[in-house]
Parts: C-alpha cells; structure tokens; sequence
C-alpha cells in the first residue's frame, strides 16, 4: 500500500521513468527501462479474425456481465492490468486495479477529462436529433463544450451553501416518504411489493423538487400506473439497462440499427418527452410559488435557458436510480449491523448539528455496494503503467468496486465499519491508511458527480428519518447485486420496518 506521504516521491519516480523513456528512444547508447508493448498487457486470449470478442458470448468471462463477481474474476485471473483489444468500433480497453495508476491517469487527465461510455446517448443527442443545438449535456459532452456548460453550472449545483438551502424541503420530502412507507406496509411489517421502485419514487421527488423547485406530488397514493412519474421512473430504469447493451459490451449498432438501438432511441425520445412535461410543469408553478428558495432550473433560466433545460433533464436522469439504489444498501449494511444501527439512532435522535457517523455510515456502504462500479477516462497521450506502453485512445477503467473490498488497500475491507471514515490517524482503520484513488464513488475531479452534494444532502436527510422511525431489520440471504450499468439491488426485499416506540 502506498501512503500518501510516500505518493509525491511516487509521482516523481514515474516522472522520472518517463524521462528516461524519452532518453532511451533519443539515444540508445542510455541504458534504460524498456517499456513492454501494449499487446503483452495480460488479457483474455485473442482468436484469428475475431480477437477476444467470443469472451462476450455465453458461458465467456463477460458472457455475464450482470454477474457483479465478473471484474474481480477477470483481476484474480490477468492481474491488476487487465487488456482488451477494439472491437467493433469500440477503442481498446484497459482495466485497472492499481490505485497508483489510476491516480496517475486520473490526474493526468483532468484538464478536458474524456469519460466514455453512453454513447448511444451522444449519439441521439448528436445525431439522431439533428435538430438539436451546440450542447448536448454534461453525460455526452466532451472537449471546450462540456468544459463550458460545466463551468456554468457549478456554482448552481455544487457549492456546500447553495445546496444546504434545499435542506428544508427534502426533508419535507422524506418524511412524507415515511408516511408512505407506513401506509404500505403488510402486517409483517413488510414493504414486498416493488420495493426498489418506492425508492426510486422517493429519489425522483427529491431531485425533481431540487431540480424544478417545486413538489412533483409523486407519492399521492392515487397516482395511476401510468402517470408521467411511474413512466419517468421506468424509462430511466430501462434507459440505463438499454445502455449498457449498446455501450458497455461490444455491439454492432455503429453499423447497423439493431433492434435493442431502435429501442434506445425510443426510449431516449421517451425520456426527452417526460422531462419537457415536468420542465413545463415546474415553470407553470414557477408563476405562482411563493418565494422560497429556487430550484436548479430557475436559477439556471436566469444564466442560460438550453443550459437550463439540459441540466434538468440529465437531473431526471441521473439522480434517480443511483440515489435509491444508495439508500436500499445502507438500509440493508445497517440491518445486518444492528450496532452501528444504534449508534446511527443515537445520532440521529440526538439534535447535534454535525452528524458525522451518518455522514460515514452512507459513504462506507458506498465503499462496500456502490451504485456505480467505477470510473474511466479515455486517454488522451501514451503512458506507463506498470511498466507497459499505454497508447492514446484507450478507455481505461478503474475498478474502485474491486480495489475498495481489497484488504491491501482497507484493512478488514469486506466489514462494515463506518468508523473507519472518522477515527484518528493513530488507529490502522483511519481511512487516510487507505489509498485514496482505491475509492471513488462519486469520480474525480474535473468531472466528478456534478449532483454529489445534492445526492449526499438528500440521502443524508431520507437516511436520518428513516433511522429515527424505524427498526430496519433483514432476513434470509442477502439480496443479490446485478450490475447493468449501475449495480441494482434487486429482491426480494427481506426488510422489516418496526416502528421505534
Ligand atoms: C449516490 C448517488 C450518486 C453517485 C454514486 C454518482 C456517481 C457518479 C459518478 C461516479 C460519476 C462520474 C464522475 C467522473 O467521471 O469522474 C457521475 C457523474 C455525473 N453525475 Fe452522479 N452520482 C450520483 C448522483 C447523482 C445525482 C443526484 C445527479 C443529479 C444531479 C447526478 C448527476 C451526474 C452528472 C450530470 C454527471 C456527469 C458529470 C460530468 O461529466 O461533468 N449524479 N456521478
């Protein structure tokens, strides 16, 4: 493990690798390091003709990809460098379990940081709606452009003061998601049916009230199945599903229309046609709020109308199923962990102003079942890693999923320790004694989650009712993980709901 005080002089020694690199290719007479090629990077064996595509197929090492063990088995087997040769049209990929690398790839770059993946999405926004503008979005937006949009929306959504104004109204939020949840519970106790989709309900009327300003009313029990908000929750659910056909594995819809792009394209314009109702919706309760604090999209309208629209579009995108998906885990780690449940309560129930271990309790089941499984940045020069020529336009991937349940890297990893987010640095748990680029939740940087302190406030606000109200417990196995394009917890949902007396 490496320590951050010993990362500067790690830095220098890769610096310095790449100098001597340099000298070595200006003059032989240097006898230097030789880097190996890319193509001796260890990785699944490759066929005449078809190359490594065939381990996609049933029964290949990525024949299921929904299998959450797949990576890890992949890093057990190749090494914490693992190589992918292009396919159809998709730039070679490069796994990586090394934080080391990671960070210095991360770092590297960060001034106009190229994050792959929703392609698919770029392409409906780029050219299967041709009549759209210049910006198409912070997900599918890369070089000036995004850099553009991203500066004019970070003041907006990013910083700590701006964000702590929306406290009240999630709040409001969750407690009547507490009510809800009563109301729907069984005799047992338990809320069976649709569990994750109550959570995703929960998650849209929070960032739909951040985004637009106003309440959607989604939990009124009298919603009909096939109201915007149920069908805004599906399409995202089926949205990210879709992508990870067409952009995570190898495909051939580049080329050819295939029936599941036809799909995505649907599903896209789907998507588009749901947040342009809910859009018009907040702007017509915009005419008649009171004056309370503004959402997103009206502060936004102030500086830039497309800017406005596509922010909260992407909102509805990308906060619904990552914020739910977060809560369901730390709902289960605190059944299984009925101590740090208590303690959690202590807190809570407490009035202090900072509630740290809540704060640690949400970020250690992001550690131990993050919604997503890592990150990447395409390349954008040739690199050193591990010894190994990494040319430029190679998707590398950072299995923070993988790298974060090391114990090289977190001491007694696979535990749930919440504690190890606020001990001090004399204890070998602190988390400072972890590599830092072993974890990355919410990304880095640059780029990074630009709806993570949204996200974080209103976690941290349903969490703490949710923990003062009840009793959360768990029975039978532990629910199973799929991963698509972000990890889903899926049922059935053995929770049990008392009531705290
Ligand atoms: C638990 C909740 C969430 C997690 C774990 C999460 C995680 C991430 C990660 C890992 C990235 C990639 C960052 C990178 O490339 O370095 C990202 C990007 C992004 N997230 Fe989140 N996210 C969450 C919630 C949200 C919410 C609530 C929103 C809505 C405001 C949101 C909107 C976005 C957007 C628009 C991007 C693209 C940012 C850019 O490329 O500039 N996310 N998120």
């Amino acid at each position: 493990m490496q320590t951050t005080k010993l990362r500067p002089l790690f830095q220098l020694i890769s610096i310095n690798k790449e100098v001597i690199r340099t000298v070595a290719v200006a003059s032989t007479a240097v006898k230097t390091e030789a880097l190996k090629p890319w193509n001796e990077i260890p990785g699944p064996p490759s066929l005449p003709i078809i190359g490594q595509i065939h381990h996609f197929l049933p029964g290949g090492t990525f024949g299921d990809m929904k299998d959450p063990d797949t990576i890890m088995r992949l890093l057990d087997t190749y090494g914490p460098a693992v190589r992918l040769d292009s396919m159809l049209g998709k730039p070679p990929l490069l796994f990586l379990s090394d934080p080391d690398s990671a960070e210095l790839v991360l770092r590297s770059e960060n001034w106009l940081p190229y994050r792959p993946g929703f392609q698919s999405l770029e392409f409906y926004r780029n050219d299967y709606k041709k009549d759209k503008g210049r910006v198409t979005g912070l997900i599918s937006d890369h070089g000036e452009v995004w850099k553009e949009f991203r500066s004019t929306v970070n003041p907006v959504m990013l910083q700590p003061k701006t964000i702590k104004l929306y406290a009240k109204v999630l709040d409001e939020v969750a407690q009547d998601m507490i009510v809800r949840m009563k109301a729907n519970r069984d005799e047992k106790n338990m809320i069976t049916k649709d569990f994750d989709k109550e959570m995703n309900l929960w998650a849209l009327e929070s960032i739909g009230t951040v985004a637009l300003g106003c309440r959607l009313n989604s939990f009124d029990p009298n919603l009909p199945a096939d109201s915007p908000e149920w069908q805004l929750i599906q399409c995202v659910h089926d949205l990210f599903s879709t992508a990870n056909e067409l952009d995570f594995k190898p495909s051939i819809w580049r080329y050819y229309a295939t029936p599941t792009f036809k799909q995505a394209m649907k599903l896209y314009e789907h998507h588009e046609n749901l947040t342009k109702y809910f859009i018009n919706k907040g702007k017509e309760q915009l005419k008649t709020k009171p004056d309370n604090e503004k959402g997103v999209l009206e502060k936004l309208l102030e500086i830039n109308e497309e800017v406005a629209h596509i922010m909260a579009s992407d909102m509805l995108f990308a906060g619904v199923d990552t914020a739910a998906n977060t809560v369901t885990a730390t709902l289960y780690l605190l059944a299984k962990n009925p101590d740090k449940q208590a303690k959690l309560r202590e807190e809570v129930t407490s009035n202090v102003e900072k509630r740290s271990y809540l704060r640690a309790c949400i970020k250690e089941s992001l550690r131990l079942m993050p919604v997503v499984s890592g990150n990447a940045r395409r390349t954008t020069k040739e690199y050193n890693i591990l010894g190994y020529q990494v040319p430029k336009g190679v998707d590398v991937i950072f299995t923070h999923r993988e790298m974060s349940v090391m114990d090289k890297y977190y001491p007694k990893a696979k535990e749930y320790i919440p504690e190890r987010w606020l001990t001090n640095k004399d204890d070998p748990l602190h988390y400072g004694n972890a590599h830092p680029f072993a974890y990355g939740p919410f990304g880095f940087g640059a780029r990074s989650c630009i709806g993570r302190r949204i996200a974080e406030l209103e976690m941290d606000t349903f969490v703490a009712r949710l923990i003062e109200n009840f009793q959360v417990e768990w029975f039978g196995p532990p629910p199973t993980v799929v991963q698509e394009a972000l990890n889903y917890i899926k049922g059935p949902y053995n929770f049990v709901f008392k009531d705290i007396k």
